[in-house]
């Protein structure tokens, strides 16, 4: 059959179960392909969630100092694959000005706090230890900034009486996994 979606392509580091929602979302009505994983970290997790998928993987690694060298790589691969979206699912590297440039407008980021609120990389220990009243996820759009390009869509919860930090961390992940997809998936179909 004749591939006619779009293919997306996700960077990231750890964990990846947003990478995981968003591919199984996609794999669903195949629309759409979810053409390629890049992880900065050799053994990491979502490199196994990625071969159970039987998404395609390619591990790109960054020596001190050549940060610049990476990335001319990654966006090889990235063409290479053909990728009209790149989305940023726990990458947990600030990406340089030239690749930037490059993906611009073709580039998403998930950050679980309500931004502008707690950027950075303790944005669900820093929302609750702040006791703002709501908690919540953001999608945005990756500028050179940390955390800081235009805001895409946004889902929040109230802060509950004696809600713990595990408790936040669950809700907080629950909403990215709901939102994630479907906002990838809106992007592909504008
Ligand atoms: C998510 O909380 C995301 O908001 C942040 O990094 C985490 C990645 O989780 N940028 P996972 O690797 O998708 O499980």
């Amino acid at each position: 059959m004749a591939d006619l979606g779009k293919k997306v392509a996700v960077l990231a580091s750890g964990n990846g179960s947003n990478f995981q929602k968003i591919a199984e979302d996609l794999a669903r009505d195949r629309s759409h392909t979810l053409a390629l994983l890049i992880c900065d970290r050799p053994g990491a997790p979502c490199l196994d969630r990625a071969a159970a998928l039987g998404v395609p993987t390619q591990v790109v690694t960054y020596e001190k100092g050549k940060r610049a060298e990476a990335e001319a790589l990654i966006t090889k691969l990235l063409e290479e694959a053909g990728t009209d979206l790149v989305v940023l699912a726990g990458f947990m590297r600030l990406l340089g000005p030239d690749f930037v440039r490059r993906w611009a407008g073709k580039i998403i980021n998930i950050h679980p706090t309500l931004l502008p609120r707690h950027p950075g990389a303790h944005g669900i220990a820093d929302s609750y230890h702040s006791g703002d009243r709501r908690l919540g996820v953001t999608v945005h759009w990756v500028d050179e900034g940390l955390d800081s390009g235009p805001i895409i869509a946004q889902e929040s919860f109230e802060r509950t009486p004696g809600l713990t930090l595990e408790q936040a961390e669950g809700k907080i992940h629950a909403l990215e996994h709901e939102l994630y997809p479907r906002v990838v998936r809106e992007l592909l179909e504008r």
